[in-house]
């Protein structure tokens, strides 16, 4: 992950892959057996797959997102059986029309991002959400977040996870 931080940092925006911590504390509002789909944006080498598949009765509820070929290439080896989407975070609006998304899980966008892409990500995420939709978030920044303020999303919950490289701050949004 290093190594493809360093070719392309603004795309890949972490030097390592989340903690077991920060993905079970980005996954805890994941309710098991449920049947709507569960959408990792920005999957990496999939840390974060592994905490929301022990949460899942099947790997098909489960569909990522990821924009990088060769993170794509080490996450189909990884994980053969979750549906990964080569693709921009913001292009995937028309593939989910109409499917019920239970939780949307991500590091997208980052607070490094310029302000029109982090609007675009926002508006993909809450045009796939409904009223039972969970919007999970972390960032690096310990900053308090104001995204509840600037889009229609309400800050449900949040918490800060220490055994990180960084540490990090999750928050969990509804419509
Ligand atoms: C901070 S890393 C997180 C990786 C993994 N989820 C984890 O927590 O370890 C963010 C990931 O998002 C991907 N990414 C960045 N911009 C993206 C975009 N517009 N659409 C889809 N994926 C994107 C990067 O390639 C990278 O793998």
């Amino acid at each position: 992950m290093l190594t493809k931080f360093l070719k392309s940092p603004r795309t890949i925006g972490a030097v390592t892959p989340s903690s077991e911590s920060l993905g079970q504390a980005m996954t805890e509002k994941i309710q098991q057996n449920r049947h709507d789909k569960v959408l990792e944006l920005g999957a990496g080498t999939g840390s974060i797959t592994t905490q929301i598949l022990k949460r899942l009765s099947s790997p098909r509820s489960l569909t990522c997102v990821e924009i990088n070929q060769c993170m794509c290439l080490d996450f189909r080896a990884t994980f053969p059986s979750v549906r990964l989407v080569e693709k921009d975070c913001r292009e995937i609006g028309t593939i989910f029309a109409g499917q019920k998304i239970s939780n949307i899980v991500s590091s997208l966008p980052y607070r490094s991002l310029p302000r029109s892409t982090t609007d675009e990500i926002f508006e993909q995420k809450i045009s796939l959400a409904n009223s039972q939709t969970i919007i999970s978030l972390f960032t690096y920044d310990f900053i308090f977040s104001s995204y509840h303020r600037r889009y229609p999303i309400q800050l449900i919950d949040s918490c800060s996870v220490f055994f990180n490289f960084p540490p990090a701050k999750v928050y969990h949004y509804a419509i």
